[in-house]
């Protein structure tokens, strides 16, 4: 990957994943669309892809959304010296409804690598942090909330669906059982420990932390992830001129799925790519993000 496409603020810190094919697929745009578009940046983050956009596209303009505050501070500082080619819009994009039509929607799922690497944010099982995992901090429902709510049963229903963990029922055994203390859960530090005793030795696997899965399910309840998805699916393609294009990059099973079936279904929408593209081999060495990342591309009919 190019130098430029590294991305470094001083409060956020993250590699844009295939950001040479996000603008590679920018410019499929027919002529009049780039020449005055509007590119809908769903999932902002610390403005990394918009910027490379914003470089590479002198006349794109720019709505960026995001739910995560520190997200919306990080990219007005990066984005601050495009002026009036950028918006930005603290707003779920499951809310978003658009004044104009747009050419492209770009949606970069999941989380960013500061949302993981902060451990007051409640999402690393490296790190010491508190149960949270929210990315929108006024949002009400926390890990620890969630933990203490749900039933054994309901709870490893939830890290099966959302988790694909095959030992589910042990971990939920294990969390609601043996992890409560005086009424309240250690942080996930703790967590990620007692999800670990659940695995027999021959299932660990060096590379994958056996708390991966259950992390990740538990971050996609909390922050609605699916379902937010599904109405972007729904919603996005009006949003789009015709001959706009609609580019989503999904990190796991789940969310390709959705993203594939919706893709593939859809009249309003003509798949550019069968395939998903990935990143390639030079990225996936330098950023291990990259190396789940999938991108599907779709162009309005
Ligand atoms: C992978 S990061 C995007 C990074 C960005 N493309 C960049 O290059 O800096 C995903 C971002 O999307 C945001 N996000 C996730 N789901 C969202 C949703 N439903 N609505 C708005 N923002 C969302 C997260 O808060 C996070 O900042």
């Amino acid at each position: 990957m190019k130098e430029e496409s590294k991305i470094v603020t001083s409060k956020f810190k993250h590699t844009p994943v295939l950001s040479r094919e996000v603008i590679q697929a920018i410019s499929q745009l027919p002529a009049t669309l780039l020449k005055k578009g509007t590119l809908i940046d769903a999932t902002l983050g610390g403005g990394g892809h918009a910027s490379l956009a914003l470089e590479a596209y002198p006349n794109l303009h720019i709505i960026g959304l995001d739910h995560d505050p520190a997200a919306i501070s990080a990219a007005t500082d990066q984005l601050n010296i495009y002026g009036s080619r950028v918006k930005i819009v603290a707003s779920n994009f499951a809310d978003f409804i658009p004044k104009d039509k747009v050419s492209f929607i770009l949606a970069d799922l999941g989380v960013s690598s500061p949302q993981i690497d902060e451990a007051q944010r409640g999402f690393s099982f490296r790190l010491d942090g508190p149960l949270d995992m929210r990315m929108n901090p006024k949002n009400d429902l926390t890990a620890a909330k969630l933990i203490k709510e749900t039933d054994e049963k309901a709870l490893a229903d939830l890290i099966y669906k959302y988790g694909e963990e095959r030992f589910s029922r042990r971990i939920a055994r294990r969390i609601k059982n043996d992890l409560c203390v005086n009424d309240s859960y250690p942080g996930t530090a703790s967590l990620a420990s007692a999800i670990a005793s659940c695995y027999p030795p021959k299932f660990r696997n060096k590379r994958i932390h056996p708390a991966t899965k259950t992390f990740q399910a538990l971050r996609i309840a909390i922050n609605n992830e699916l379902e937010a998805l599904e109405k972007l699916l729904t919603k996005a393609p009006n949003w789009l001129s015709p001959g706009g294009i609609f580019g989503i990059i999904s990190f796991h099973s789940l969310e390709d799925r959705l993203v594939k079936h919706s893709f593939l279904k859809d009249e309003r929408l003509e798949r550019i790519t069968r395939k998903p593209i990935v990143a390639s081999s030079e990225e996936k060495s330098m950023n291990p993000r990259s190396r789940s990342a999938k991108f599907r591309i779709a162009m309005k009919i």
